[in-house]
């Protein structure tokens, strides 16, 4: 990525102003300058594969509104974060500025790397590149970068037209959609201020060393505005090439929707076994009972035999030329399955709770876990635990607040500097 020009006139202009403002101004710059760094996946050919990308809410947005933005579907991007998607009218939800989301993505190959550019934005009056790449896409896209998707040149400046049409180009990886021979989904994650590596490894359930390995990174070291990969732990299914949801892999303590919106699978708590059930969410769907028997998809059943257990089940198999793939499996296992446990749902979140980035985090899983039914709604409207920035471990802040609340920090270091050096 290039120094933007304005940004490079600006800190020049800074090095002949007071030396201090100019060295407080250009620790905020590089925090918030266009020097990130991120991370690439070179590929070939012109396969398509799952990713996600963290976005942080600029404004409050209806649910259909945020789903337009990246080109999603409303009720995917909700199961991929744990929201309650089977809500009446859930479209018109309205989820909270400066929430955390990950966004389900499709990660194209083009040019050689790993990008998705399946989402275009209709500039609105008065809207400016930087607008549209550090707000609307919270960072997930430089100017410059929107420039170059749309050979714009230079010369416009920043202004855009109201109605003009612009392809987002989004950062995406796949790396096979495994890390360490284990399933992953890669989330796209743009670093906020205060986080730190480890404080993210947390977060999201790996390790200082996976990141470090999957981003090539020589030192655990990231910056404000980077966008890092994060492999996330998932269930893969193994559906064959002719399905249309062929590749699908849900992160851990997550759902997916599938098969026209019949289908629904969701990632554990308890394993990492994809566990699909019928979804309820179309009005209509292709038979989902297992030929041969009268178990349906997500059906299971056991018997106690001498040798260990006896256990039947119908699983989902694929969605193939428009009809939901049924497969019966009989196993011996040592012991019993008992109930089947979901990860919880949340209702959609109305409000945000914000924190300093310097106050003691909860820790993540304090309502996650032990749910039985998918339908369980916990009431409350809250910071997500494992998918807000707000409430990781690192208690780090939301990107859309960051200026707001990262200035007065260095007004405090300010503040203790002066008082240091005037003794
Ligand atoms: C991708 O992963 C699959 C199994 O998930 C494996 O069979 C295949 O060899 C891997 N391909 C590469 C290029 O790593
Ligand atoms: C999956 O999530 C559950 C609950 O959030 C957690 O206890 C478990 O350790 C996670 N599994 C992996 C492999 O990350
Ligand atoms: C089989 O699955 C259906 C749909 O999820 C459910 O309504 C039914 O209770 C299940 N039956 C058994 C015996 O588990
Ligand atoms: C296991 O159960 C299935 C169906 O319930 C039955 O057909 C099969 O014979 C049983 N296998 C053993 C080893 O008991
Ligand atoms: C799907 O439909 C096409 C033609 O419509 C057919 O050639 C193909 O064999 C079908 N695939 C499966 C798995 O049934």
């Amino acid at each position: 990525m290039h120094t933007s020009p304005s940004k490079r006139i600006l800190s020049e202009t800074l090095k002949m102003a007071n030396p201090l403002l100019s060295f407080i101004l250009l620790v905020f710059l590089s925090i918030t300058s266009v020097h990130s760094k991120s991370t690439i996946e070179p590929c070939s050919g012109s396969d398509t594969c799952p990713a996600m990308v963290g976005y942080t809410l600029y404004a409050d947005l209806k649910v259909s509104e945020l789903a337009t933005l990246f080109s999603a579907d409303p009720v995917s991007l909700l199961a991929a974060n744990s929201l309650d998607f089977s809500l009446p009218d859930i479209d018109h939800r309205i989820l909270p500025s400066g929430l955390f989301l990950k966004v389900p993505i499709l990660c194209s190959c083009s040019d050689g790397i790993r990008r998705s550019v399946s989402t275009t934005y209709r500039a609105r009056p008065s809207d400016t590149l930087g607008f549209v790449a550090g707000s609307v896409f919270a960072g997930l896209v430089s100017a410059d970068q929107i420039r170059e998707a749309n050979s714009l040149s230079g010369g416009g400046g920043d202004g855009l037209e109201a109605g003009q049409s612009l392809v987002i180009p989004l950062p995406c990886t796949c790396f096979n959609s495994s890390d360490n021979g284990f399933p992953a989904v890669y989330l796209s994650y743009v670093v906020a201020a205060g986080d730190t590596v480890a404080g993210i490894a947390a977060r999201y359930s790996t390790t200082v060393t996976d990141i470090m390995a999957v981003n090539a990174m020589g030192a655990p070291v990231v910056k404000a505005g980077d966008i890092i990969s994060v492999p996330l732990p998932a269930c893969a299914s193994n559906y064959p090439n002719s399905a249309s949801d062929y590749g699908l892999i849900v992160a851990n303590g997550s759902y997916a929707i599938s098969a026209s919106h019949c289908v629904q699978c969701s990632c554990g708590p308890g394993d990492l076994n994809l566990y699909c059930t019928p979804a309820l969410l179309a009005a209509s769907c292709s038979s989902m009972q297992c030929k041969n028997s009268n178990l349906m998809v997500g059906n299971v059943t056991s018997q106690s035999t001498s040798a260990g257990c006896n256990v039947t089940s119908c699983n989902y198999g694929g969605f193939i030329n428009g009809s939901i793939v049924t497969t019966l499996s009989t196993s011996l296992q040592p012991r019993c399955p008992g109930q089947h446990q979901f990860p919880p749902l949340l209702p959609p979140p109305s409000s945000v709770i914000r924190e300093s980035f310097l106050s003691p985090a909860p820790a993540p899983a304090e309502s996650g876990g032990s749910l039985t039914t998918p339908k369980s709604s916990v009431p409350g409207t809250i910071a997500l635990p494992g998918s807000s920035p707000a409430n990781g471990p690192s208690g780090s802040i939301s990107g859309a607040c960051s200026l707001v609340t990262f200035l007065p920090g260095y007004f405090i270091l300010t503040v203790l500097w002066l008082f240091y050096f005037s003794w």
